[in-house]
């Protein structure tokens, strides 16, 4: 758990409908979190399955389904929307992904802080 904002990307980097992969550091480590642009709006999720707690990516920026607007675990293909991180289709259907608190000032992306 942090105070200070931590600056990630600047929303146009972003596509709309799209994610990114973002790191930002946690204590002594780094982990990575998935960025979801839905309008002027960005969601921020741990990038951790509730399946195997395994990464959802293979070091891609690119979450999503390539025909369904969900966020898509590569390991065994879980779905998961993207306003709330919610599972909806696949091992673990019922849980989420893990919030992460995302402020936008001046079209910049911040970090603040677990929810
Ligand atoms: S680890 Fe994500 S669906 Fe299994």
């Amino acid at each position: 758990m942090q105070d200070e904002k931590y600056y990630l990307c600047n929303l146009d980097d972003i596509e709309e409908g799209r994610t990114r992969r973002a790191i930002f550091p946690d204590g002594n480590a780094q982990h990575t979190m998935i960025l979801v642009r839905e309008g002027e709006s960005v969601h921020g999720f741990d990038n951790l399955c509730p399946h195997y707690n395994l990464p959802l990516d293979f070091n891609g920026d690119d979450f999503m389904h390539p025909e369904r607007n969900l966020i898509r675990c590569k390991n065994h293909q879980a779905l998961f929307r993207m306003s709330d991180g919610v599972c909806i289709e696949g091992p673990c259907v019922g849980k989420r992904l893990k919030l992460v608190a995302i402020e936008i000032v001046d079209r910049k992306v911040y970090f603040s802080e677990a929810l």
